[in-house]
């Protein structure tokens, strides 16, 4: 049989698609802006013949309705991150969040631990040969796929097609579901006075010739606006979005000096808007891979001058980052925070940076904290941090004492909050500050 012929025998509705799930199997859904639509959507259609369905994934940007508290009998979410959609029903008990490094992830799956039964996914439509690529996200989709007893998939035509080891033949789908549903996507983050400071003080620690890994949100844009006079920066990041594009155009971001993958932005999925994803689209300059590789510190550090900037909730006075709880509530995941740090710091030349605004809860909260809040999960340890950074300045934690690590941490603490940081400094550490 032709690759055609394999792919029409294969085309189902979204309904008989979701009629092959059955009770008790654990689902793996596509992550991010590859989530699919309809499949999901005929699931929760076809609820009352479930009981139990696990379903798993990391960022979530759909309607998350298995997750609402009358799915409870038919669906049980286990985050592997948490978001906005799915953060009330963690809470509530109505979902578990499993701790993971993102680079691990793929491992869950691979050595059993966490057995898929079903994946559903989202790919482009096939090329000559019949291979479909897995478009906007490869990450923990690809290997879930590639372990999943059945594997269901939307073909989308609107789904770019992105290069890499990140494609999927049509013998290897069992179902198909065709759709042209716009492509879900990421609308960009405002980018306040504080995020502009707070990405122009990173910006100071961006030698010409660095690779970068950013996080998602405010302030990694707001250190793209700050790059424009640098010169021959890289790509070896979890994820981009559309700040990158716009460097890249300009003739900033150009992959020369990588050491390893030169030319080449490696990143394991991608997040943004349609300017984003029409860059992507047959770009041979994209490379995806799944997450084990992209996100393993010991392919990280073979970046020379890789630097990573992430973000948190609170720093306390040691260094410890917390990025994914407050106190015992489960806000989001620790994602590629660990991954990219503990890169960065063993890379030649790397840095590892964590650039957060100096307070929360509209300026009630100082992030910088004697103590982290009772319950609080350390998400990157003291001993991987190199860089702590605020709309207030830098502060160097490598190689440094406790107590230094304290003065340069206070020093970049919001004014309001320092005389009592002060306090707590001279009490711990017997002397004057
Ligand atoms: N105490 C109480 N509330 C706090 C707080 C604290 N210490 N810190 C933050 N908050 C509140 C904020 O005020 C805000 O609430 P509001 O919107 O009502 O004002 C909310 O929590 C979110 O904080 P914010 O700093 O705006 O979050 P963010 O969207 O910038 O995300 C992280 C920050 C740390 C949650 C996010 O970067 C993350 O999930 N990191 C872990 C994973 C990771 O680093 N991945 C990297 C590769 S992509």
């Amino acid at each position: 049989m032709s690759w055609q012929e394999t792919y029409k025998s294969k085309i189902v509705s979204p309904k008989s698609a979701a009629a092959k799930i059955k009770s008790g199997d654990r689902v793996v859904t596509a992550h991010a802006c590859s989530e699919p639509i309809d499949v999901i959507e005929a699931m929760i259609a076809n609820k009352e013949n479930y009981r139990d369905v696990e379903i798993v994934h990391m960022v979530s940007l759909g309607k998350g309705e298995y997750v609402k508290d009358i799915m409870e009998p038919y669906f049980h979410h286990n985050a592997l991150f948490v978001g906005g959609g799915t953060r009330a029903a963690v809470a509530e008990g109505r979902a578990d969040y499993t701790p993971c490094f993102f680079y691990k992830v793929p491992e869950l799956f691979r050595e059993g631990i966490l057995p898929v039964d079903v994946a559903i996914i989202q790919v482009s439509t096939p090329d000559e040969h019949g291979y479909c690529s897995y478009g906007l996200s490869n990450d923990y989709t690809k290997p879930a796929t590639e372990c999943a007893k059945l594997v269901i998939a939307e073909v989308n035509t609107h789904m770019p097609r992105t290069m890499g080891d990140n494609f999927i033949h049509v013998s290897d789908i069992d179902y198909i579901v065709e759709t042209s549903n716009p492509i879900i996507e990421l609308k960009a983050a405002k980018i306040g006075d504080v995020e502009k400071i707070i990405g122009e003080n990173c910006a100071k620690l961006i030698e010409d010739g660095s690779t970068l890994q950013l996080g998602i949100g405010a302030i990694p844009d707001a250190v793209l606006l700050f790059l424009k006079d640098k010169k021959d920066l890289g790509i070896h990041s979890e994820m981009i979005s559309d700040g990158v594009v716009e460097l890249v155009e300009a003739g900033v971001i150009t992959n020369k000096m990588k050491t390893l993958h030169p030319g080449k932005i490696v990143v394991t999925f991608l997040m943004g808007s349609k300017r984003l994803f029409d860059f992507a689209d047959n770009n041979p300059m994209i490379s995806m891979h799944s997450v084990d590789y992209v996100n393993n510190p010991l392919v990280i550090m073979q970046n020379y001058k890789m630097v990573c900037i992430n973000s948190c909730l609170q720093v306390d006075l040691m260094g410890q980052v917390v990025a994914e709880s407050i106190g015992l509530k489960q806000f989001s995941g620790v994602g590629g925070q660990v991954d990219f740090t503990r890169g960065a710091a063993m890379a030649k030349g790397g840095k590892s940076i964590i650039a957060m605004p100096s307070t929360a809860s509209k300026g009630t909260r100082s992030r910088i904290v004697p103590l982290l809040d009772e319950g609080a999960a350390v998400t990157t340890s003291r001993n991987d941090i190199h860089y702590v950074v605020t709309e207030y300045g830098i502060a160097e934690l490598k190689g440094k004492t406790l107590s230094e690590r304290g003065r340069v941490l206070i020093a970049i603490a919001h004014p309001d909050f320092r005389a009592e940081l002060t306090k707590e400094w001279e009490n711990r550490f017997k002397r004057k500050f």
